[in-house]
């Protein structure tokens, strides 16, 4: 049935086509490279434009010549259809056509690019972050006293820094290759174990801009997501003086609370891997029970936009904590984050030895810690 066949096979492609068309239309659109927020990922925005215009212009070229040549050299009627055209090897004015125009179009684009690569090399001049990729979840420590010590405040998955300013981010990995990237403020930049990398950011105006790792990194490597919160000047020294209120503030909650239950449980269950500066530290590196040294440190919890590698909100859309999936997340993380907890990646599965009641308290706890976040207006 030749053509059945060439019928079904021509919708094989139709079909194609469409599925293509519509995965295009599954990205979240929050990772947008085309909407740069600034000058670094301009200057990256800029170059790609030039260049997908330039293949463009080509791309036209070279399809009018195969159309012209399809056209103008096909059989006609009468023509013999055994007889070959002339066989020429080589036509000098071709094959120097061919080849020059696209190394003159190479070494034009080298050119305009190489300035804006050594460029982002670059360190920010302004303040320095340290950004620690481990399986799956960013982490992100500050200097706010200046004494070179990055272990004043402590963040996972939102990284807050202030508009205007050449942020320096100096990328470390705990374990094996991430890449960090939020689009709309610079390009990918490889985390790599045992090195350190200097990456800038900046963005030209408040608001939240979304990033993922993208170095195929385990498991769950799809679920290390991160958020950069862009806050004004003024903002931004109220966020970091309320990280450091919270710090000081942080105490042991009142006996015979529900809270109080939940602290205990917290020293029974989540002390070996996670810290809370002010009240349980002792996990920090040391005996921790992962492959990568820590989980999230949850100082401040609750002044974050977002949990689990940035993959669940802290707060729903009308302001409200979001108690269901933190709860969920305690009870049953690998449920909702694959996880390796075997392997020492990613959190336990806890359904099994905390009970309801001990849930309640442990979210009771928890939801202490921190005030609400800092949000751009
Ligand atoms: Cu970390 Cu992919």
């Amino acid at each position: 049935m030749p053509i059945c066949t060439g019928f079904s096979r021509r919708w094989r492609f139709v079909v194609l086509g469409l599925v293509a068309l519509a995965v295009t239309g599954c990205a979240t659109g929050r990772l947008d490279a085309t909407k740069p927020a600034g000058p670094n990922a301009r200057d990256i925005d800029g170059l790609m434009r030039l260049s997908g215009w330039m293949a463009v212009v080509v791309g036209i070229f070279v399809a009018a010549a195969v159309v012209t040549i399809i056209v103008k050299f096909r059989a006609k009627p009468g023509d013999d259809p055994d007889e070959l055209p002339p066989q020429i090897h080589g036509n000098r004015k071709a094959e120097l056509t061919w080849t020059l125009i696209p190394t003159a179009l190479l070494i034009f684009l080298t050119v305009v690019t190489l300035p804006t690569v050594f460029a982002l090399a670059e360190k920010g001049d302004g303040r320095t972050i340290v950004v620690e990729g481990q399986q799956w979840w960013w982490q992100f420590s500050y200097d706010t006293d200046g004494d070179g010590q990055f272990d004043d405040v402590v963040t996972a998955n939102d990284l807050v820094i202030p508009v205007g300013e050449e942020v320096n981010l100096e990328l470390r990995s705990n374990d094996v290759i991430h890449s960090f990237w939020i689009p709309q403020l610079n390009g990918k930049k490889d985390v790599v174990p045992g090195r350190v990398h200097d990456w800038r950011i900046s963005a030209d105006e408040p608001g939240i801009f979304y990033g993922e790792c993208v170095e195929f990194c385990g498991l769950s490597h799809a679920n290390m997501q991160m958020r950069t919160i862009v806050l004004e000047p003024d903002d931004f020294d109220r966020w970091v003086a309320e990280q450091e209120a919270q710090i000081e503030a942080a105490s042991v909650p009142a006996e015979g609370t529900p809270e109080a239950a939940g602290y205990d449980l917290f020293g029974t269950h989540c002390i070996s891997c996670h810290v809370i500066d002010g009240v349980y530290e002792s996990a920090a590196g040391g005996n921790a029970n992962l492959a990568s040294g820590i989980a999230p440190n949850l100082t401040n919890l609750m002044s974050r936009t977002a949990f689990a590698g940035a993959l669940f909100d802290t707060y729903q859309s009308d302001g409200s904590l979001n108690v269901a999936e933190l709860r969920e997340w305690v009870r049953n993380a690998p449920a909702m984050k694959p996880a390796r907890a075997d392997n020492r990646q990613g959190m336990l599965d806890f359904s099994e030895v905390l009970t309801a009641e001990d849930l309640d308290n442990l979210l009771a706890y928890l939801t202490t810690l921190g005030s609400a976040p800092v949000l751009p207006e």
